[in-house]
């Protein structure tokens, strides 16, 4: 087994760390926030993800089988044979990343293996664009370390492709491995600390270069960007046919080119992904003067659904001085991230109506409270309906669509539904976004 550092422990950083664990690594997790390594140290886990809590109990603290631990010291780097870099790389205003905090820790790394001797093999995990490893880490690392990528030290590239709520899931049972490397000795490094999952999952490899490793990530986030606002624009067509797009995207699923698998039109993606990398790429495309045309469309599509609800709602009802159920405000179910929210969009139009907007999320609610102070949120979704002249689904939740008799409540029972989400039923004037 191999001795593991990771740099960064957020949602990517902590996942990997405790799954290294579990496939028999030692794995240090380096963070400058205190208060993640002391939880985990503690064997809890600092953040919510299915399966991560019972990982970090297994392997760190008292408890732990000793596998897993955190610091803030980059030096425990020095004991480990492979580090992973899993910073963030958010956006600039423009949309195009920002390397800057990577870039800093990259030079952290650096400085510190300057007094390793020895061979290390550092892979970059966090998501950045085509032509970063290769041009931007690799050469802080050499200058900060005083040592040649290919020759004393080794540089890789591997991408996360992790869903918020399933990371801990879709990291043990991938459906594939992406090895970038560009020197044969990183390769070889990244196969032995991957070797335990690809037995245990017979997952694929693709070894390839840092370059395309890094822009696989892009391409598949792109895709499944892109396949969601095609049947959104899809979906948008049917609307204006009186035509269920389900029951369209249901055929079209049966042809095996297409699959069924985001499919589901509706007010559209967000999270801490699609947004941010698409956003990426299509900047970095534009840096090498070529116009992303569909990538570009795939946002712009995205970026009206949320509008398209809003005027359905406007059909039906002046909201002005009205008050309006907003029913889900997490980006999708099963977390409570609101980072480019469907909702955030929704509540602005509503406020722009001057709508009395009482919004209800299973476990949202603080996070968007701290974004929008100044609107009323309630615990459970009878407390949004009663009352309401109309009410809005923008999250799929379970409980959200188990709501039935609870529409009674409403003044005027108009259900606009941006996820199909809830059933037609006799008693609401319901509206589907695409059927
Ligand atoms: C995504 C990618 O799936 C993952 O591989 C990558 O590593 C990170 O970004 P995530 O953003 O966590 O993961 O969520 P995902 O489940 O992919 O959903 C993204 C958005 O698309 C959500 O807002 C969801 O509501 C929306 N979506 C998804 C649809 O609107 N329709 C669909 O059919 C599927």
């Amino acid at each position: 087994m191999t001795e593991l550092s990771v740099i960064g422990s957020g949602y990517v950083g902590t996942t990997i760390a405790a799954c290294f664990a579990d496939l028999g690594h030692e794995v240090v997790n380096v963070d400058v926030d205190q208060a993640i390594v002391d939880a985990i140290n503690d064997g809890t886990a600092p953040i919510h993800e299915d399966g991560l809590a019972e990982l970090v109990t297994d392997h760190a603290g008292a408890n732990g089988t000793g596998r897993l631990e955190a610091t803030t010291d980059y030096a425990a780097v020095l004991d480990t044979d492979v580090t992973f870099l899993c910073l963030p790389t958010p956006q600039n205003d423009d949309g195009s990343i920002d390397l800057s905090i990577i870039e800093t820790a990259a030079d952290q790394l650096g400085t510190t293996l300057a007094a390793k001797d020895a061979w290390h093999t550092v892979v970059v995990k966090s998501t950045v664009v085509p032509g970063s490893t290769e041009d931007a880490i690799t050469p802080i690392l050499e200058a900060a370390s005083n040592k040649t990528a290919g020759e004393e030290l080794g540089v890789g590239m591997n991408p996360e492709f992790l869903r918020e709520g399933t990371a801990v899931h879709d990291f043990l049972d991938p459906d594939k491995v992406v090895l970038g490397a560009d020197d044969e000795r990183a390769l070889a490094d990244m196969h032995e600390v991957f070797d335990p999952l690809v037995e245990r999952s017979d997952a694929p490899v693709v070894e390839t270069d840092t370059r395309t490793a890094e822009m696989i990530k892009y391409a598949n986030n792109g895709f499944l960007a892109a396949k969601i606002s095609l049947i959104n624009d899809i979906g948008n067509i049917c609307k204006e046919f009186g035509i269920d797009a389900y029951e369209v995207a249901d055929a079209i699923a049966l042809d095996d080119r297409i699959g069924e698998q985001f499919l589901r039109s509706g007010v559209g993606w967000g999270g801490s992904c699609f947004p941010k990398d698409t956003a990426a790429i299509r900047a970095a495309a534009r840096q090498q003067d070529y116009e992303p045309a569909m990538l570009d469309a795939a946002t712009r599509v995205n970026d009206r659904q949320p509008d398209r609800l809003l005027s359905l709602m406007d059909d039906h009802v002046d909201v002005a001085g009205k008050q309006v159920a907003v029913l889900g405000l997490a980006f999708k179910p099963g977390t409570d991230d609101i980072r480019n929210s469907r909702a955030i969009p929704v509540i602005e139009g509503l406020q722009a109506r001057g709508a009395e907007i009482v919004a209800y999320d299973p476990v949202a609610v603080e996070n968007m409270h701290e974004r929008f102070p100044g609107i009323e949120y309630v615990h459970t979704p009878t407390e949004a309906l009663s009352k309401a002249a109309v009410a809005l689904v923008v999250t799929d939740w379970e409980e959200i669509a188990a709501l039935d008799n609870e529409f009674d409540l409403m003044s005027t029972p108009i259900v606009v539904d941006g996820r199909r989400a809830i059933d037609r039923r006799d008693g609401i004037v319901y509206e589907g976004l695409t059927w």
